[in-house]
């Protein structure tokens, strides 16, 4: 009895080589093994014959590339974050959509609030003005920062991370307000009081934006939005870049309208607007929140389920277009 055809699967970024290791032995696998950055084409080209990928590094996902992939029946995002997907696009030809929510919320609010009190306590500026060798002596007045505990922290975008991010707040007697399009059911909000986005931001003593891109977020906060914040406050961004006008904040930052950011996302990421870099009061990570090793290992786990179960028939756990499932490729 002749054994059956694996499933061809394309991971599209370097994973974990333990899990890279299960994948093989599961499936014929296209690992992308030096990790570099895939154009368009090359993807393209790997998943023409592909039936199903793993998309590491958030590549595009569209209309032109699902015609060219006949076999694809799943693309699984390692990523709660999906506007990389484009889902219509997705259920029209039939390929199965999945994402990993819940696995990384703790750990990406956990970067939250490292970026939040770094950045409202000056540690990355003192570091490095440290690091060089100036400190010369102690003095009553270095690096004086803001206060975080008892404040009003206004977070734009509760979901699940938001709300693991206003538990953590509640640990720093802080007053939690938000602000979603629609108000959460009271047991949801856990407390926080939903705001308009402009009382938001004039009431908050510090921001965190985590609301995932779309073209109606696109630029939610701009100059305008910026004008209505505090001087003292500090504007955390853990959602994507884009969501921030980075032209606008730098300008605030710089002109003191605004006393400092902490960002772990960017406009056109990797790269960075150079005016970032001329700036003490901005605090940087390079689009780590979830990077733990056991986050990464979860989320990468979830996605591997999203894609096995679905190359079974079976539902995945995370799908985000339920709408194909009755006529997805089989
Ligand atoms: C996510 O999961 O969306 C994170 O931003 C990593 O891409």
């Amino acid at each position: 009895m002749s054994t059956p055809e694996k499933h061809r699967v394309v991971v599209t970024r370097r994973l974990y080589p333990f899990l890279i290791d299960e994948l093989r032995t599961a499936y014929a696998l296209d690992d992308n093994q030096d990790d570099h950055l895939l154009s368009a084409d090359e993807l393209a080209q790997r998943l023409a014959t592909a039936d199903g990928a793993l998309i590491v590094g958030g590549e595009r996902v569209g209309d032109a590339l699902l015609a060219g992939t006949p076999r694809l029946k799943v693309v699984a995002n390692v990523a709660v974050g999906y506007n990389n997907l484009d889902l219509p696009a997705c259920t029209k030809h039939g390929v199965v959509a999945t994402n990993t929510p819940d696995v990384l919320n703790e750990s990406v609010a956990d970067h939250g609030f490292a970026l939040l009190l770094a950045a409202a306590r000056r540690v990355g500026e003192s570091e490095r003005w440290l690091r060089v060798g100036l400190w010369k002596r102690w003095t009553f007045d270095m690096f004086p920062g803001a206060d975080i505990h008892g404040k009003t922290l206004g977070i734009v975008g509760m979901g699940r991370i938001g709300r693991s991010i206003a538990r953590r707040a509640a640990g720093f007697s802080m007053r939690v307000i938000y602000h979603n399009r629609k108000p959460l059911p009271a047991a949801e909000a856990a407390g926080a009081e939903w705001v308009g986005k402009e009382d938001l931001l004039r009431e908050s003593d510090h921001v965190i934006l985590m609301v995932p891109y779309a073209p109606s977020t696109h630029h939610l906060i701009g100059a305008a939005e910026l004008a209505l914040m505090k001087p003292t406050a500090v504007l955390v961004n853990l959602a994507r870049g884009g969501v921030v006008d980075d032209r606008a904040l730098i300008r605030a930052l710089r002109d003191g309208r605004l006393a400092a950011a902490g960002l772990d996302v960017f406009e056109g990421e990797p790269e960075l607007n150079p005016g970032f870099l001329e700036l003490e009061n901005v605090l940087m990570t390079p689009h780590i929140a979830s990077s733990t090793r056991a986050t990464r290992e979860a989320m990468a786990r979830l996605a591997m389920r999203n894609l096995a179960e679905t190359l079974a028939g079976r539902r995945p756990p995370s799908l985000l277009n339920p709408d194909v499932w009755d006529q997805r490729r089989r």
